[in-house]
């Protein structure tokens, strides 16, 4: 039978990690495992802090969303880190953590799975996955002084299990693979795979390393995209991302660098 509760004992059996995860913490219920972090960040001296619960009731997304975050169906989860980068390269840690979910993802369930820039995991055009990455920054340096990441996977909805907003463009695990899954062995996995490209983060080789993986999974360079900045609505060509993963596009033969802002693809050819 399938583990269906998030226990500490088997994602520490398949933790190989040095201080990601050294100390988790699980709950039944919270409001936001980010939130929770941010309102501890303070108290907390070490980074690799792993907060994780079974629901959220304020499930956090990008620009003020909510994230969906039902009981017992999803790995609703954040780590607290202490990054040594300038803000401008906070995208870097979502950056990360989608290669690592992606790795993990394929590792343990050969599954093969698309990142939609900037934070997103996707499979056949569906979100799986959301990130959300929270910073704060010293105020004299421009540094981070913490960064609190967030991971959102949702893995045994079944065939009916998304509110009709989201059931066109939200998929599970279980809906792909048709069968339910240990939510603990994704956890390490997933934790085991971060650490890796983490402790990279501050080689300027391996960032490019780190870059060119994800540039890899990104599944809309060459791509007509829709670039929606607040009430501004456009089309444009992606081209590529640079060095901080800050997406390069192309619209009436002018280049343009995105680093903010909601960028969604097209469904039909053309513009
Ligand atoms: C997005 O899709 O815009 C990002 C979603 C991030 C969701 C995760 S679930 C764990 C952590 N806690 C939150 O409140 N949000 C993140």
């Amino acid at each position: 039978m399938v583990e269906d509760k998030i226990e500490e004992n088997i994602i520490r059996d398949n933790l190989l990690t040095d201080f990601i995860g050294k100390d988790i913490e699980i709950f039944k219920t919270i409001n936001s495992t980010n939130l929770y972090l941010k309102e501890k960040a303070f108290q907390i001296s070490d980074e690799g802090k792993v907060v994780i619960s079974e629901t959220q009731t304020q499930g956090r997304g990008r620009r003020g969303r909510s994230f969906y975050s039902p009981k017992q169906n999803g790995i609703y989860m954040s780590i607290f880190l202490k990054p040594d980068i300038e803000i401008e390269d906070v995208t870097m840690i979502t950056v990360i953590a989608a290669i690592a979910v992606n790795e993990a993802l394929e590792k343990v369930l050969n599954l093969k799975t698309q990142i939609k820039w900037v934070n997103d995991i996707l499979y056949n055009g569906k979100k799986l996955c959301g990130i959300l990455t929270e910073a704060s920054i010293e105020a004299e340096s421009s540094k981070v002084s913490y960064a609190v990441l967030g991971i959102g996977i949702n893995v045994n909805e079944g065939e009916n299990g998304f509110p009709e907003e989201l059931k066109d463009i939200a998929v599970s695990l279980k809906s792909i693979l048709n069968k339910s899954y240990d939510r603990n062995i994704i956890i390490s996995e997933i934790l085991n795979c971060f650490e890796k490209y983490y402790k990279l983060l501050n080689d300027k080789k391996s960032k490019n390393e780190i870059l060119n993986i994800y540039r890899e999974k990104l599944c809309m360079i060459g791509e007509i995209v829709k670039v929606i900045q607040g009430e501004i609505v456009y089309y444009a060509k992606v081209l590529d991302i640079n060095e901080r993963a800050e997406l390069i596009i192309e619209k009436d033969d002018v280049k343009k660098i995105l680093n903010s802002g909601e960028i969604s693809i097209r469904k039909t050819e053309g513009k």
